[in-house]
């Protein structure tokens, strides 16, 4: 709900349990309010009312108070907005009106000598409040173009508290996010990728509490950036203790893209919540809102998977595709994907990428014998790709050696002997288009892994040194084309890859149907990168595979099935090991994990999380709950000295019921699990169970 004051000047957008305040001056300023628990339309007025603490001496008035602070005039603060022509740099606006469209408000703005159009946008998802900033040139051919430095979503101004923490996820490959918290204090603190994607080493996402906010209680503040390419938040704690949070696409002010007469950019959404049910309060309302808003069919079940990488790396072959694909339909699983190498000239990493035909030696009679006979084993049939991507030492690269992202008399940068296309080109763009629909049309395949191998380095085009355009247009190219493929192929489902979690974010999530959590299928490492992943993001999008044991792919830990299995329970189940070589007792013990993953999925997969206990203690657990159903899934590293686990506090049931465990053979009263726990008997190293609660 948006309410408006009696003077036209004054918003108050309003969600089930939080308020968001901001107001026009006379002198067209737009100043934040409030953020923070709800309030009426008489309290945002009395707000809009109190006028700005005096200015004095180095002190600018407006610093902290800004819902959008331009460069120029009096501000210090970091601008949100930084524009130039040949002649003049920073911005002097005026308002131009503004506009209520159900839960949408945009307040306009003109910048006469500039001919610059800014329109903000509001809108409300429940208590998410998304903002995003359209820029528009509106000058004819005599003007100049503009140069957009800098084009942030939006600024987030906090209510003034004693002492903030922030919390933010980081890592790199291997080890994405993980969380992290400490005081905030004077100066700025900024998160971010340089890289041309969203990154491993942080997701777009902070939060901020100010009293000691626990798991279930206190007020916190999050935002996250819906970008796929290069990002920047920064939170600034002034002088004075009022923190505001700046967020959007590029790092550096470097430059986003230049403004041409006559067109518009829009900025991606910076979108942010106000909860005060703690750390889990505030994941849960992120999980409701993408699950409602941004992940697309977010109400299907995501099916249990088979993927070959793990096991067969770049050895494939159809025959041995086919031993898999059998082994695995008789575990339950429901889409089978072949990973990398089933293409081009794809023998290892240093070729094909770019080829995006079957390999004729691997397949012959190209994929569709194999998606057929996947089909009729009653799985469906996925593939994996990296369109972005070419190795010098292929066809594409051979015929277009122009085609890739390069600084003209420079050596081309390689990460895995990989180049990146430049998807500034209409060219490549076409190419890619044409290549990826005829191969969804030419076989049944119904599901699409997008990986994404590599950073930008030398991204820049011929005859633009230092133009910063294509960072910026790469993404929303690829966003172009994954929106016309998924229009195109309604039936196929996507998932975003980026060597793990490196392009994990709400952009990508808004055209994806899961993302591939992380390459580090380590079932305790997990834990913490799924313990993060959960801060922002729902079990609905966060695949997780059951590998081998010892995990030769990265630390040689030996650990049983059953612990690898309750890891990865925990979001979009999948199996990664190499199946031929499973022996009978692990396939039958993996089919009955699988049915219980079916039995339990709606509850993962659509219900509310609680995150009981972290995976830094000994003892992790978290637990699921939808209606009358509950499902705790707990982990116990090692055990000590013999010691009996403590018992795991429930959340989320009805203290007055009475819970019926299928696993325990219990009936339990709902206050005592509520308020003594759960006694889960773990013991041992790395052993882990699963709970089946119904309210009886
Ligand atoms: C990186 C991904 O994260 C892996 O799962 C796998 O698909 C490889 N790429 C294939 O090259």
């Amino acid at each position: 709900m948006i309410q408006i004051g009696a003077d036209g000047r004054t918003w108050l957008l309003s969600g089930p349990t939080s308020s968001y305040a901001l107001r026009l001056t006379e002198h067209d300023e737009l100043l934040h309010l409030y953020w923070g628990a709800r309030i009426g339309i008489a309290d945002a007025e009395a707000l809009a009312a109190e006028s700005l603490p005096p200015e004095r001496g180095f002190e600018s008035r407006l610093d902290g108070h800004e819902e959008y602070p331009v460069e120029g005039g009096r501000r210090f603060v970091r601008p949100a907005l930084s524009v130039r022509d040949d002649m003049v740099r920073g911005t002097e606006w005026q308002g131009t009106g503004s506009a209520v469209d159900g839960d949408e408000l945009q307040v306009h703005f003109h910048d006469p000598l500039h001919h610059l159009r800014t329109t903000l946008h509001y809108r409300l998802r429940g208590d998410v409040v998304e903002r995003f900033v359209i820029l528009t040139h509106e000058g004819d051919h005599r003007t100049p173009e503009l140069e957009v430095l800098r084009a942030d979503s939006a600024t987030w101004t906090l209510p003034w508290r004693e002492r903030w923490r922030l919390s933010h996820l980081h890592g790199r490959w291997g080890a994405e996010s993980r969380l992290t918290r400490s005081d905030l204090t004077y100066g700025e603190q900024t998160i971010g990728s340089r890289r041309g994607h969203t990154g491993h080493a942080h997701l777009p996402w902070v939060a901020l509490d100010a009293e000691g906010a626990s798991e279930e209680y206190g007020e916190v503040y999050s935002c996250a950036l819906a970008w796929s390419g290069s990002w920047r938040i920064t939170v600034h704690q002034l002088p004075d203790g009022a923190v505001q949070i700046s967020g959007g696409v590029g790092h550096d002010d470097a430059g986003v893209t230049v403004l041409r007469p006559g067109t518009a950019i829009v900025t991606p959404v910076f979108a942010a919540l106000w909860s005060d049910g703690g750390f889990g309060g505030a994941s849960r309302a992120w999980h409701a809102y993408q699950r409602a808003h941004v992940i697309p069919d977010a109400g299907t079940v995501r099916p249990v998977l088979y993927n070959s990488w793990e096991a067969t790396g770049f050895d494939i072959s159809e025959e041995q595709q086919r031993v898999l694909a059998h082994r695995a339909a008789r575990l339950g699983v429901e889409l089978f994907v072949v990973d990398d190498a089933w293409f081009g000239g794809r023998v290892s990493d240093r070729a094909g990428l770019g080829d995006w035909t079957p390999n004729p030696d691997r397949f012959p009679g190209g994929l569709t014998p194999l998606a057929d006979e996947v089909h009729a084993l009653g799985m469906r049939f996925g593939i994996w790709v990296e369109p972005e991507m070419v190795n010098p030492d292929s066809d594409l690269y051979r015929a277009h050696p122009d085609w890739v992202q390069h600084q003209p008399g420079r050596a081309r940068t390689e990460f895995r002997n990989q180049l990146v296309l430049d998807l500034s080109r209409a060219d490549v763009r076409a190419y890619l288009w044409r290549q990826l629909d005829e191969l969804l049309s030419g076989a049944p395949v119904d599901y699409v892994k997008w990986d994404f191998n590599r950073s930008f380095t030398d991204a820049g085009r011929p005859g633009d040194a230092g133009l910063s355009e294509p960072w910026w247009s790469h993404t929303w190219h690829l966003y172009d084309l994954l929106d016309r493929l998924r229009a195109a192929h309604p039936t196929v489902s996507f998932e975003s890859c980026s060597g793990g979690g490196g392009r994990v974010d709400l952009g990508i999530l808004s055209r994806t149907d899961q993302v591939w959590t992380s390459d580090n299928t380590d079932p305790l490492d997990r834990l913490a990168i799924q313990h993060g992943f959960s801060q922002l993001h729902p079990a609905r999008v966060m695949a997780a595979w059951v590998t081998d044991s010892p995990n030769v792919q990265l630390n040689d830990r030996v650990s049983s099935l059953r612990f690898r299995f309750v890891s990865a329970m925990a979001g979009v189940l999948g199996i990664g090991g190499d199946l031929a070589r499973w022996s009978e007792d692990e396939l039958a013990e993996a089919r009955e994990w699988v049915d219980l993953y079916k039995e339990i999925r709606p509850l993962v997969q659509f219900g509310d999380l609680y995150r009981l206990r972290s995976p830094e203690s000994g003892l992790s657990a978290v637990q699921y709950v939808l209606g009358d159903h509950a499902v705790v899934l707990a982990w116990l590293r090692a055990q000590s000295y013999g010691q009996e686990q403590a018992p795991v506090r429930l959340r989320g049931l009805d203290p007055e019921a009475v819970y019926a465990c299928r696993d325990t053979g219990e009936t339990y009263r709902g206050a005592v699990l509520l308020r003594r726990g759960l006694r889960t008997g773990l013991q041992g190293d790395l052993d882990a169970g699963v709970f089946r609660l119904r309210r009886v």
